[in-house]
């Protein structure tokens, strides 16, 4: 099976965890496009969805789902959102498509984390896939000094600017032996908004596409 059948079988699987009448987080990325795809069939069962990205809020609406401002919102029933990397603590990587920053927020709000990748994202040490930071543009090369003295290798997303009007580090070479460690201490470098590390708060199911069929580990 292609890694694109295994994305789209594994966002179809994560229906089942939306709850009617709820309103519903989503993420942003090629496995959440699918998602999206998935939830327009289901569209009326929800009461609305709150967007990770301008773009995931873009397709939300060319799908007829309702997009709502997460500060109108009282709860969140879950949150779907792919990764760049998992592990079996169900532990992330994010960041990828440069929209961390809110995928932590809706994550943060939700209920239940529901992950979706298919097995190639699948590590037993976190760091093979360089590890995206948020940075307020001015503080760009003082947290990159920061992040090289933690043994990585910082690496500049040049002409990347996030929704938030900010830049990326994408930071190689990190053994992350650590992730909820290794989180808390890159969030006190000065100009960090956010780091791509998801282990303080990780999924809280994590759903697996394989040639076997969707694996799901809690
Ligand atoms: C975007 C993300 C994505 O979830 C991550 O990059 C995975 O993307 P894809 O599903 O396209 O492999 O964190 O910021």
């Amino acid at each position: 099976m292609s890694q694109e059948d295994k994305k789209k079988r594994v966002a179809q699987a994560a229906i089942e965890y939306v709850q009617t009448g709820t309103v519903i987080g989503v993420g942003t990325g090629s496995t959440a496009n699918y998602f999206i795809d998935a939830l327009a069939q289901i569209k009326h069962r929800i009461d609305g969805a709150v967007a990770s990205s301008e773009a995931t809020a873009q397709r939300l609406k060319s799908h007829g789902i309702t997009v709502l401002d997460l500060n109108g919102v009282d709860s969140v029933s879950i949150y779907v959102d792919g990764a760049d990397e998992a592990n079996r603590h169900r532990q992330l990587i994010k960041g990828g498509g440069g929209a961390l920053t809110r995928e932590k927020i809706v994550a943060a709000v939700a209920k239940e984390f529901v992950c979706i990748v298919d097995g190639s994202k699948i590590v037993d040490i976190l760091g093979r896939f360089p590890l995206p930071i948020e940075v307020v543009p001015m503080a760009r090369s003082y947290v990159a000094r920061e992040l090289r003295a933690l043994g990585g290798n910082p690496y500049w997303r040049e002409g990347f600017v996030t929704d938030n009007g900010n830049v990326v580090l994408d930071i190689h070479n990190l053994d992350i032996l650590e992730p909820v460690k290794m989180e808390s201490e890159i969030n006190q470098i000065a100009g960090v908004v956010t780091n791509g590390l998801f282990a303080r708060r990780p999924a809280d199911i994590l759903l697996i596409g394989t040639d076997e069929g969707v694996k799901t580990l809690r």
